[in-house]
């Protein structure tokens, strides 16, 4: 008989993708020869909402650069002993016991990063002890058993705070729109970002092909303009045109300054508006992520109903039920970004996701700009069956863990592609 009973919870601070220090969790269960052990790690963000619950960071304790400490022994102390004893299926109970522990809206007197460090863990830990994949017990937890794989928004160009160019847009994502299977999407994105490299390097030189920290090019590029020409330029030459489109993330509440935007221009927000709207119509732009600053859920609703097409919502409602009722009353968006860490349990994610498909929204489960080789959000999305992901590029260690993933549980439990 296996145990399910929690023995031990240990957290360390190992290294994310920009080599600063992230939080893993190790989860016991059973004792001796019958134990099972699963463990998570923390992804970090870099463009980070206002309202996302806090990722608990050392001031003088340092490894490495800044330090994640006290996060580490609050799992080791405050979290483990009222952990130890509970069972690992029990996924509500623990992340409940959490919130109550922590007593905060944000997670801060724990950390954001302590708690989803056990929350996730444990949901491996229950996936191990059951002898059941990770997709079908989350998707019990969810209630979801509607199983497909995501539709990957894969991010080539890497603009603003993941770049340090000046390209003031963040993300520029390919969509294949129209491939038969999850493996002919992962295809179709590696031929085309080896056919968008050789375009940067020719037109920019071959320093420009450097990447930025979701693995795309990051070539020093002023405007979204000349971004979208570039991936128009590689889809058409590696033979794609019209079977992938163009997703953008702006994250626009990091070129706000208070009153004007700045894309490379100022823009007043009614000029952002039209500008957006230039790009949709000379473009293939099928999703646009966070257009307005994080407080502006009003141009978010006039842009969604102009142009028609799918406004994502992150640092607008970052993950948070409070904030989801506020978009959906405003009419703000149509589509949830769902990122585990900006509200801090597994439970909570899942809550924020089915409360937007109640609200007729999609959902696109992500990763952060710091990443790991946690291929946890791969299981996530196909237990949601929400259909979209977005993992950053085809290269990139921490990047590849979510596409190989996904390309396994395509094959071993023969599942399909989401239409988008
Ligand atoms: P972040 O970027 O992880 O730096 O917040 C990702 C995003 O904005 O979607
Ligand atoms: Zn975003």
């Amino acid at each position: 008989m296996p145990g399910y009973k929690i023995s031990k919870v240990a957290a360390r601070e190992v290294l994310d993708s920009r080599g600063n220090p992230t939080v893993e969790v190790v989860i016991v269960a059973g004792k001796g020869r019958n134990s099972i052990c699963a463990s998570a790690i923390v992804p970090s963000g870099a463009s980070t909402g206002k309202h996302e619950a806090l990722e608990l960071r050392d001031n003088e304790k340092r490894f490495l650069g800044r330090g994640v400490s006290k996060a580490v022994s609050n799992v080791n102390s405050i979290i483990s002993r009222k952990v130890i004893g509970m069972d690992c299926r029990n996924q509500h109970g623990l992340d409940s016991l959490m919130i109550g522990l922590d007593g905060t809206p944000d997670k801060s007197r724990l950390g954001a990063n302590a708690i989803l460090g056990v929350s996730l863990a444990a949901a491996r830990a229950a996936s191990a002890a059951t002898n059941t994949p990770l997709h079908q017990v989350v998707g019990k937890i969810s209630r979801n058993r509607r199983f497909v794989l995501p539709v990957p928004f894969c991010n080539v160009i890497n603009g603003g705070r993941h770049a340090g160019t000046s390209l003031r847009l963040q993300e520029f994502m390919l969509v294949p729109v129209k491939a038969a299977s999850f493996k002919d999407a992962v295809t179709m994105l590696s031929e085309t970002y080896h056919t968008l490299k050789g375009i940067i390097s020719t037109v920019y030189g071959k320093g420009a092909v450097n990447v930025g920290d979701e693995g795309g090019f990051a070539p020093d590029i002023n405007s979204a303009e000349k971004a979208l020409v570039l991936l128009e330029q590689a889809v058409g030459k590696a033979g794609y045109k019209g079977r992938i489109k163009f997703a953008i993330d702006a994250a626009a509440s990091e070129f706000f300054n208070g009153s004007y935007y700045d894309v490379g221009k100022i823009l007043q927000p009614s000029d952002l508006i039209d500008y957006y709207m230039g790009l949709i119509r000379s473009f293939p732009v099928v999703s646009l992520e966070d257009p307005f600053d994080q407080e502006d859920f009003g141009s978010f609703a006039e842009l969604k109903k102009k142009s028609g097409i799918q406004i994502v919502a992150d640092d607008l409602t970052v993950t948070n039920l409070n904030r989801i009722r506020t978009a959906v009353s405003r009419k703000s968006a149509n589509c949830l970004l769902l990122k585990v860490n900006q509200v801090g349990t597994l439970s909570e994610a899942i809550s924020a996701a089915n409360l937007a498909f109640k609200s007729r929204w999609r959902v696109m489960v992500s990763h952060r700009s710091g990443e790991t080789e946690d291929s946890f959000i791969a299981d996530l999305s196909v237990s949601l069956g929400c259909g979209q992901i977005k993992a950053g590029s085809v290269a990139r260690g921490e990047r590849t863990s979510k596409y190989n993933q996904l390309l396994r549980l395509e094959e071993d439990y023969g599942l399909k592609l989401a239409k988008f």
